[in-house]
């Protein structure tokens, strides 16, 4: 049972968040989503037109309220991995995004060598936010070790954390949408109103 501060408000119990990904075309974004969202994979590919929104509630520790749980409302924006059409619609697509899931594909080098370039989009519009990096398709096996060596230097430089996963096997994919709402509550003050949850 939730406890109520004397004389304050009785603490949160979920929080809405815009989570977007961005990515080459066919690193798997859509897969990731779905998966996440409906623990589905389908191996056909079918660029995504434009966006599309998907949401799925989970929850997270809370990290004001020791041994509670934190309701997470996530809108994940999953977009087409365009670059020109990333340039014209980006506005659209990031705007007031909380947290990013930067994703490249493990088997194509030029995929992990692009992220900078979709993190600038991200946070041109989003400002500096939650990220995760996911190089996805781990159950194709070991990605090289040019891709790994770039893709640990890349992370350490930027300060993001990142993972292997698998659309197609599950691995990592609840725990990456965690990660970037974890990393979230951690950036906000320590005094949390309703009024931080995004739109
Ligand atoms: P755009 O919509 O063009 O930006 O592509 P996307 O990044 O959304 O890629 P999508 O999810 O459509 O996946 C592209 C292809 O990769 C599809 O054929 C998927 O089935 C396949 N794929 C995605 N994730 C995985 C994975 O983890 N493992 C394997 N083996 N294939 C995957």
């Amino acid at each position: 049972m939730s406890e109520m501060p004397p004389g304050g408000k009785p603490p949160d119990t979920s929080l809405s968040l815009k989570i977007s990904l961005a990515g080459d075309s066919g690193v798997g974004k859509t897969a990731l989503v779905k998966r996440f969202v409906s623990d589905t994979f389908n191996d056909t590919y079918t660029s995504t037109l434009g966006a599309k929104v998907s949401s799925r509630r989970f929850s997270v520790p809370d990290p004001l309220h020791e041994g509670q749980r934190l309701e997470v409302a996530a809108a994940i924006w999953d977009i087409m991995g365009n670059i020109g059409l990333r340039e014209v619609l980006r506005d659209a697509y990031f705007y007031g995004a909380k947290g990013v899931l930067l994703v490249a594909d493990a088997t194509r080098p030029d995929t992990v060598k692009n992220l900078p370039a979709w993190a600038k989009a991200v946070t041109s519009v989003a400002g500096e936010l939650s990220t995760v990096v996911l190089l996805n398709k781990s159950d194709l096996g070991k990605p090289a070790k040019v891709i790994s060596a770039n893709i640990e230097a890349l992370c350490a430089e930027k300060g993001w954390t990142w993972m292997m996963a698998s659309a197609k096997t599950g691995e990592n994919v609840p725990e990456a949408f965690e990660r970037v709402a974890r990393l979230y509550l951690k950036s906000l003050p320590r005094t949390r109103s309703p009024d931080d949850s995004t739109e």
